[in-house]
């Protein structure tokens, strides 16, 4: 269902909100960076042509995309292939700072796909941060995350590292998104 164009900003601020709500209750019920602790269900994954064509179903519906592709929302998914998973250098800020979605396209360039499976197994050894979705990826099987990563590793480098992590209550240089929820009248608590 196509909106009109005048509501769009309204109606993606409203889908990011949603989408920062979930990871922001985990992160702040556990007190700190994403601890996943659920075993992983053993044997679900997609089945699909090739590992490479499971990769790109599941970097789409996955979501991978909503934050690591620039723009990824405002086109409606229109960014060629070629452009994707590069990174967004629009910050995301909240109580754990301001995070950035990392060029995933330059990180499979340089790290394995076993360290790759670790990091998404554990929210990169408990120092990951919100919003990415880390209780979500712990919950992939192997199978999954082995294929999104020879998916994005085989589209080959592009652009740059995204700007480093800056601490709460530091002022980020970059545009970013605020994600700090806020009360009906106003008030942050
Ligand atoms: C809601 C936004 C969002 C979504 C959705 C999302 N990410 Fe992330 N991702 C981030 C942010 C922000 C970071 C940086 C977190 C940090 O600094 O700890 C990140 C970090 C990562 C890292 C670690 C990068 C590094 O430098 O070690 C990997 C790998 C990753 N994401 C893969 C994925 C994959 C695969 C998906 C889809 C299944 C996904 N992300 C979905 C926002 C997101």
């Amino acid at each position: 269902m196509p909106l009109p164009a005048r509501l769009r900003p309204a109606a993606l601020a409203a889908c990011a909100a949603l989408a920062a709500a979930v990871p922001l209750l985990a992160w702040q019920s556990a007190g700190g960076p994403a601890s996943p602790s659920a075993a992983p269900p053993a044997s679900a994954y997609v089945h699909a042509a090739s590992p490479v064509a499971a990769g790109r179903y599941l970097t789409i519906v996955g979501g991978c995309n909503d934050c690591h592709t620039e723009r990824w929302g405002e086109t409606d998914g229109k960014i060629p292939e070629a452009e994707r998973l590069a990174g967004n250098p629009v910050g995301y800020r909240g109580p754990w700072g301001t995070t950035y979605a990392a060029n995933l396209r330059m990180l499979t360039q340089r790290m394995t796909e076993d360290r790759w499976v670790q990091t998404l197994k554990t929210a990169d050894g408990g120092d990951g941060s919100p919003p990415m979705p880390w209780m979500n990826t712990a919950q992939m099987s192997d199978r999954d995350l082995r294929a999104m990563y020879r998916y994005i590793r085989g589209l080959g480098p592009r652009g740059e590292r995204m700007p480093r992590g800056v601490p709460p209550g530091q002022e980020p240089t970059t545009p970013y998104v605020s994600f700090t929820p806020v009360q009906p009248g106003g008030s942050t608590r």
